[in-house]
């Protein structure tokens, strides 16, 4: 099969890490026979350099008619780059908040899994580590409080700001009905999480969540409110299949649960729209302080990739090699240098492409 690939290399360890994923993309085209095509498409940094804003018309366009987007990651650093001299609208992370607005993708998986491999990075106590645990936060990613209406004014002399918090039943509806789909999937269990105390959005939150659950008897549904959460996540990690949750307190948790596998460089996600449409990107940043120098992890933006080959274009087989050889990679003890340890043998970022492909 043919597939056409929007490449959003982006800034700081993009570039790098994107190319590893290709090789290893061209590598499964060769061994089971598909096509990927790849067209550039410029975001964050790079494209406020070219173009003076972080995401153009085109570029969207470009994206929109692909089948799938794959990104390295986008932004630089506060008082360092000049992009940050930009209003807030322009700067690279806007680019980034426009594509997901931009092509609907609400539905932000961001799979937090303890490697047995890498369990000495898990920053737990040795018990809770033993235990593993294996989780998939299901984030909204196109409403809350990063999309309602925003304000600075000055009232009666005192500088207000105000940040809206909306939700609709449908926004959650669409979300709920992910999460579920994905839970049957896996553990069978949704922890729908809120602030059901204090907020309407969440009250509406809980009361749709309940509804979209009275269709799938088979998965079980717990409520929990985000502050607990946030206290389970490193009490008892292993407790958690699918957490289900709006934007803002997906974005907390998910970094909560990333930091926990001790090892962000090995964590993918994917932003899905209705359908099958998607765009795939590693759960961490740009890293400019590491830019070109060969030595970034490439394993999540590889296994984004795979979970590309997964999502949108159901290549489970081919998602399942690549997984497969990332686990084989980290068998036979081959690190990059942010999971390095005594023993191991250390590899640049391509050394890492490369021994991927030679398992596949
Ligand atoms: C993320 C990031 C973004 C977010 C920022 C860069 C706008 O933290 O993808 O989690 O808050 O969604
Ligand atoms: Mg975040």
């Amino acid at each position: 099969m043919k597939f056409n690939v929007a490449v959003i290399s982006g800034d700081g360890i993009g570039p790098e890490i994107v190319s590893e994923a290709k090789k290893v993309l061209d590598k499964i085209g060769s061994k089971f026979g598909h096509e990927f095509t790849y067209t550039e498409v410029l975001m964050g940094g790079v494209s406020i350099d070219a173009h003076g804003v972080p995401l153009t018309d085109e570029a969207l366009e470009t994206a929109r008619k692909s089948d799938a987007v794959l990104l390295g990651a986008v932004g630089g650093r506060v008082g360092v780059d000049s992009w940050y001299k930009l209003p807030p609208n322009l700067r690279p992370e806007a680019g980034l908040l426009a594509i997901r607005k931009g092509l609907g993708l609400f539905a932000n998986l961001r799979p937090a899994y303890l490697y047995d491999e890498l369990k000495d990075a898990c920053p737990l106590k040795e018990s809770i580590a033993e235990a593993g645990f294996d989780m998939m936060v299901v984030r909204e990613l196109t409403g809350g409080l990063y999309f309602g209406e925003r304000k600075t004014e000055e009232i009666d002399g005192v500088m207000t700001a105000v940040d809206t918090l909306t939700y609709n039943e449908e926004e959650i509806r669409r979300i709920a009905i992910k999460a579920f789909d994905i839970a049957r999937k896996r553990g069978s269990k949704v922890t729908s999480v809120d602030k059901a105390n204090v907020l309407d959005s969440s009250r509406l939150w809980q009361k749709v969540v309940n509804e979209v659950a009275s269709g799938y008897e088979d998965v079980t549904l717990e409520h929990m409110l985000v502050d607990n959460c946030a206290m389970q996540l490193v009490k008892n990690p292993a407790q958690f299949d699918v957490i289900l949750t709006e934007n803002m307190f997906g974005d907390i948790l998910s970094d909560e649960a990333s930091m926990i596998t001790g090892s962000i460089g090995m964590l993918p996600s994917a932003s899905l729209a209705a359908g099958k449409f998607g765009l795939y990107e590693p759960s961490h940043g740009a890293a400019p302080d590491i830019a070109g120098q060969n030595i970034a992890n490439p394993l999540a933006t590889i296994l984004s990739a795979a979970m590309m080959l997964r999502y949108s274009f159901d290549l489970d087989k081919e998602a399942d090699a690549v997984e497969e050889a990332v686990r084989c990679v980290l068998k036979d003890g081959i690190r990059t240098v942010d999971i390095m340890s005594e023993g191991m043998t250390q590899v640049s970022c391509t050394g890492m492409g490369d021994a991927i492909c030679e398992r596949l």
